[in-house]
């Protein structure tokens, strides 16, 4: 490795997953999910050290160097991952943090093995770190992690992005843990959220639960330090993918997956981690519907679902796979014909280019979680559209609903709304259709990933309020 790094991002996900097969082989891939997506172009213009897990238990793995930054890899036990990772992070305060559609679990040993692994990724980060150093915490799971560095190195300056929803007072205070989390989160200089109402629900909580005055979109602490909480939405690397999509392979492979869709009339696409929180068997009663009341013809329409495995062993999760197993199933088996089926669904993940090529040929992309941070999917889509024409049905839940207006909006909880918004988007007079996408275009191309990076660090490095 070089030498100290001046700027520093933590995040429990490293971008690259080291997947050990069962015959001991070991591969790296692309690891799942925005934060990652996001992440990746900032790292690679900014240089320094992404601090991270790496995805498999009990093993470490020495730091290395990767698409010139350097990758420093925090080791996680099996007891922990379960515990830490999937216990705490991932069903206590992912379901509490979005809006509880599933019902978070509060268990005091998963709450210690949080503080645990917080703390190593901040003595990691500690002992990594130049004097003086930028340090970018990211995301629910390392919410400890500023106060906990601060005390180590009170040189630092200290970041946190939110890449999720940050929940209001009404659902927050159901939290055995809310003072600490908060007290972890004041750590930090400046907190980023998705929206502003996520902001203005974290400063509103720091002022009832730890009582410090709250002025001007900061915190005011008891040592003279302030931590400012600002909106800075997140966004994709809009080039990158119209490059991308743009390019002869993608334009090819396109081709190539409409002769394999039997070129339908019209194709709708739905992109997701399989996640719960993403409305997908919402979506898809709405299109059974659709299909059961001929407003969609099952052998002129395609809908195509890609949905990457996400936290295999949690058990909403294992649950939701059975579910969208069985309605894929169900609908499917209603309404194929011997040569086609109206539902073709991939619980798989593809890499970059497949997805810009799926982009590129869906007439209407259908995006409608339940509750969202951002969702990186609709601007991809956006982003990815070689002219403009197609259609995005968005929910009004996702963060991203707050930007892109012109966006066909659906409230996921409403199958009628839900079913005409999809119907009017996939029937919409081209001039319409066109107005929305040229609106969406713009905004995506005027709000890119490195414009967000600059306006959190700039903010970072600012005065203090
Ligand atoms: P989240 O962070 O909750 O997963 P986002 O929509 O913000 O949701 O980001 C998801 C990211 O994962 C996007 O960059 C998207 O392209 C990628 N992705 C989602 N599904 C797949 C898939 N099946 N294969 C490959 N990439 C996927
Ligand atoms: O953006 C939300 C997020 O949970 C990230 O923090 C995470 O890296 C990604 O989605 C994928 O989830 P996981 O890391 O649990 O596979």
């Amino acid at each position: 490795m070089s030498e100290k790094p001046h700027f520093v991002v933590v995040a429990n996900r490293l971008p690259v997953d080291r997947i050990v097969a069962e015959n001991g082989d070991v591969a790296w891939g692309t690891s799942p999910g925005g934060l990652v997506t996001a992440l990746e172009p900032v790292m690679r213009s900014q240089g320094g050290a992404w601090v991270g897990w790496h995805g498999a238990p009990d093993e470490e793995v020495a730091p290395f160097e990767h698409d010139g930054y350097d990758v420093v890899p925090v080791p996680l036990s099996a007891l922990e991952v379960e515990e830490y990772y999937e216990g705490f992070s991932n069903s206590t305060l992912w379901p509490l943090y979005h809006d509880t559609v599933a019902f978070p679990e509060f268990h005091r040993e998963w709450w210690d093995a949080y503080r645990t692994v917080n703390r190593r990724f901040a003595e990691t980060t500690a002992e990594l770190a130049a004097e003086g150093a930028t340090v970018w915490v990211q995301d629910y799971q390392l919410q400890l992690v500023p106060k906990m560095l601060r005390e180590l190195r009170p040189d630092l300056r200290i970041g946190f992005f939110l890449h999720i929803p940050f929940p209001p007072t009404e659902i927050f205070s159901q939290l055995p843990w809310r003072r600490e989390i908060l007290e972890g989160l004041t750590g930090a200089d400046l907190v980023g959220l998705q929206v502003s109402g996520a902001a203005s629900n974290f400063l509103r909580l720091a002022r009832t639960y730890l009582g410090h005055r709250v002025e001007k979109g900061a915190v005011h602490l008891p040592d003279g330090r302030t931590c400012r909480a600002h909106a800075y939405p997140i966004a994709i690397d809009t080039q990158g993918f119209a490059d991308l999509a743009a390019s002869p392979e993608v334009i090819a492979e396109a081709e190539a997956m409409l002769d394999d869709l039997g070129h339908p009339d019209l194709l709708l696409l739905g992109v997701d981690r399989l996640d719960y929180t993403k409305g997908l068997r919402q979506r898809l009663q709405a299109l059974g519907e659709l299909f059961a009341e001929g407003q969609l013809d099952p052998s002129k329409v395609v809908f195509l679902q890609v949905a990457t495995p996400s936290r295999e062993r949690v058990e909403e999760y294992r649950k939701l796979r059975d579910d969208i197993d069985l309605l894929v199933g169900r609908i499917n088996s209603e309404f194929s014909g011997l040569r086609r089926s109206p539902i073709v669904y991939r619980h798989a993940g593809f890499p970059r280019h497949t997805m810009a090529a799926m982009y590129r040929i869906a007439d209407v992309m259908v995006v409608t979680p339940l509750r969202d941070g951002m969702n990186l999917v609709a601007k991809e889509y956006v982003a990815c559209r070689p002219d403009d024409t197609g259609a995005l049905v968005l929910s009004e839940f996702a963060g991203a609903a707050k930007e892109l207006r012109q966006a066909y909006q659906v409230n996921p909880y409403d199958l009628n709304g839900m079913k005409d918004v999809i119907m009017q988007a996939a029937t919409d007079s081209p001039s319409a259709s066109r107005r929305r996408m040229r609106s969406l275009k713009r905004q995506v191309a005027g709000h890119t990933i490195d414009m967000w990076a600059d306006a959190f660090l700039g903010d970072l490095a600012g005065p203090d309020a």
